[in-house]
């Protein structure tokens, strides 16, 4: 069956399911270990329902340059389960292991080819970063970026951000989590491949530490709207700016809605952004907090 994509501009022809993990001993990498008694009957999110699909992973001379160079230093291999992308419950970090010490952590859900990581970790080596994304060229590309930056302090994980969030953080791990841009999915039958989710949105409540952020923006008011109903269900989390932020632009559908924050300033420009921006659409961040530990 042909998957449904969440950008009409990718093609339809380089696009594949999520494939079956290769079937080999998983060599946990450093820093990861699985615990025995896991349960995967537990885990939240093995519903079938992902928010991306895989796309063929054709890479240039640059990218397969950057996967061979760079792989060693930059990627986190983490057991898998069923598929490619899946990961082992119980497959918890050991970010001490991974980073040589413990530091504020910041994770980013679809890291895409890693821009807004590699400045922010660049121009912050006393924190950690981790980036999930699923696409290969991406990540590879991302490797250039972050050599080009001399990031020390990021890694990313191939990886379904919600399967990583689960299982390779614990309560309270996380200092920030970023979802920039997200894949729309904006047909009413695909709203269940968001990635904003009340499911992910409860766990994310739980892995960042009280007063964490969850920063967030997107160009389609439609889900910056979904956003705000998402994570003003869920209990764990409150609006960083409770008092209505203005926009510039009169004619946003969304001005005024509490919930909404300024542009984080650091916050550079992507390609996801641009286009959005070029082609008149608004873009909307939020900024929202853990209010302490779930249950
Ligand atoms: C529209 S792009 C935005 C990329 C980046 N955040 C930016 O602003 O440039 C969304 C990215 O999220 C990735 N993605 C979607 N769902 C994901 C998931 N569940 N886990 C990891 N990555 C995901 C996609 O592969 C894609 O690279």
């Amino acid at each position: 069956m042909t998957q449904p994509s969440p950008d009409p501009a990718r093609r339809a022809d380089d696009r594949a399911s999520d494939r079956p993990a290769p079937r080999r001993d998983h060599r946990p990498g450093l820093g990861v270990e699985v615990s025995a008694g896991a349960h995967r009957s537990e885990d939240v999110f093995r519903r079938g329902v992902v928010s991306f699909v895989r796309r063929s992973p054709r890479m240039n001379i640059s990218q397969t340059r950057a996967m061979e160079r760079l792989t060693d230093r930059y990627l986190l291999d983490v057991p898998r389960d069923t598929t490619s992308t899946s990961v082992a419950p119980g497959a918890r970090l050991d970010l001490e292991k991974v980073f040589g010490r413990r530091a504020p952590l910041t994770v980013e859900i679809g890291s895409g080819s890693g821009d807004t990581l590699a400045a922010v970790a660049a121009a912050h080596p006393d924190r950690d970063f981790i980036g999930f994304e699923v696409y290969l060229p991406s990540i590879a590309t991302t490797f250039n970026k972050l050599e080009d930056a001399g990031v020390s302090n990021a890694r990313i994980v191939m990886a379904d951000a919600a399967a990583g969030l689960e299982h390779l953080l614990g309560p309270g791990d996380l200092d920030e989590l970023w979802t920039f841009f997200p894949d729309p999915w904006h047909k009413k039958r695909h709203h269940k491949r968001r990635i904003v989710n009340p499911d992910i949105a409860r766990l994310v409540a739980g892995r960042l530490r009280p007063g964490g952020l969850w920063r967030l923006a997107t160009d389609w008011d439609d889900y910056a709207e979904w956003m705000l109903e998402v994570l003003g269900a869920e209990p764990g989390l409150e609006p960083v700016d409770a008092a209505p932020v203005t926009t510039p632009d009169e004619t946003d559908p969304l001005a005024g809605r509490p919930g909404l924050s300024p542009r984080w300033t650091e916050r550079p420009l992507t390609r996801y952004e641009g286009k959005g921006v070029a082609a008149g659409r608004t873009v909307h961040d939020l900024t929202w907090r853990a209010v302490g530990s779930r249950p």
